[in-house]
């Protein structure tokens, strides 16, 4: 348990089934990138937020900047430890609202070169574990009786493949959209809206080291590559993490609260659908 885990849990919600009296979501790749923005603008929006990262330290850092949060490692790949999270939470705070299930990795090769060890991890960790993920919340959810929120982060990538040396991310990414749709068929009898957002060309840690693969792969430099990105989107910038937040906080909220299987593209106009 972290130290952060410890003050989250003692600021308010403490006691094992006592319910915490704000709504509550976690999180998974929480300590980067678009999971970081999205525990903040959760937090923001008075949610407790449950922040989980394969990195530790990096969960750790952001739930210290913030109220109401606690931090724990996670391997999304591992889906004892994914189960025994969901089932910690509602223990401890009494409910569980929202799930993002937001861990991903990327790493370019053209097609003919993708190994089968790249192939599975990049299924496991982007595709298995947002099935692993998806089950824990729901189970957790379906037996609290009230219902909540899943929301999948999926990609520009898993609407069109047209896209350069990403060909297993590619297919990780479409199964995320297809998965999204039979995990919301399934569970909207129970009260749970399942969702996926799609976003664009995202200024994040993950993207900084695609800039360097893509511009290795095509012998550009990389603010080259990224210029074609910009070019590529019609809004002309690069997305935030921040910009994919707020519609993750969106779907998560009431105002979404009659839209589910749905894969909402976040992405400055770069792919239309
Ligand atoms: N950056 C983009 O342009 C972009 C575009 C579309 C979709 N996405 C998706 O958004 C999500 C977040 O990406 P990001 O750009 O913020 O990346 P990022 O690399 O900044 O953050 C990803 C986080 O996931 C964590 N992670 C990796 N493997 C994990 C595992 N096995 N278990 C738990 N955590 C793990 C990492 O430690 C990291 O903190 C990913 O699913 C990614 O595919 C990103």
């Amino acid at each position: 348990m972290t130290e952060s885990l410890r003050r989250g849990a003692a600021d308010g919600a403490a006691q094992a089934g006592e319910q915490s009296s704000r709504p509550v979501a976690a999180i998974t790749g929480g300590g980067s990138g678009i999971g970081a923005a999205t525990a903040r603008e959760l937090s923001s929006r008075g949610y407790h937020v449950v922040i989980t990262d394969l990195d530790e330290s990096a969960c750790v850092r952001v739930a210290d900047e913030l109220q109401h949060a606690e931090a724990s490692q996670l391997d999304v790949t591992d889906p004892q430890a994914v189960t025994a999270i969901a089932e910690s939470v509602h223990r401890r705070l009494g409910r569980l609202d929202v799930w993002v299930s937001n861990a991903g990795i990327s790493h370019m090769a053209p097609f003919t070169e993708v190994t089968l060890e790249e192939l599975r991890r990049t299924l496991a960790v982007n595709l298995e574990a947002v099935f692993w993920c998806g089950q824990a919340a729901a189970r957790v959810m379906r037996r609290s009786g009230r219902g909540g929120t899943i929301i999948n982060t999926a990609s520009m990538a898993g609407k069109q493949g047209r896209v350069p040396f990403l060909s297993d991310y590619v297919a990780s990414k479409f199964g995320v959209v297809g998965l999204t749709q039979a995990m919301a068929y399934e569970l909207a009898g129970d009260g749970i809206r399942v969702n996926s957002v799609c976003p664009g060309y995202v200024a994040t840690p993950m993207q900084e080291r695609e800039l360097a693969w893509e511009g290795a792969l095509r012998g550009v430099p990389t603010d080259e590559v990224q210029a074609l990105w910009v070019a590529d989107t019609p809004m002309r910038r690069l997305e935030t993490p921040e910009d994919v937040a707020r519609v993750i906080a969106f779907l998560a909220g009431p105002d979404a609260g009659f839209i589910t299987g749905e894969a909402i593209a976040v992405n400055g106009g770069a792919f239309m659908d």
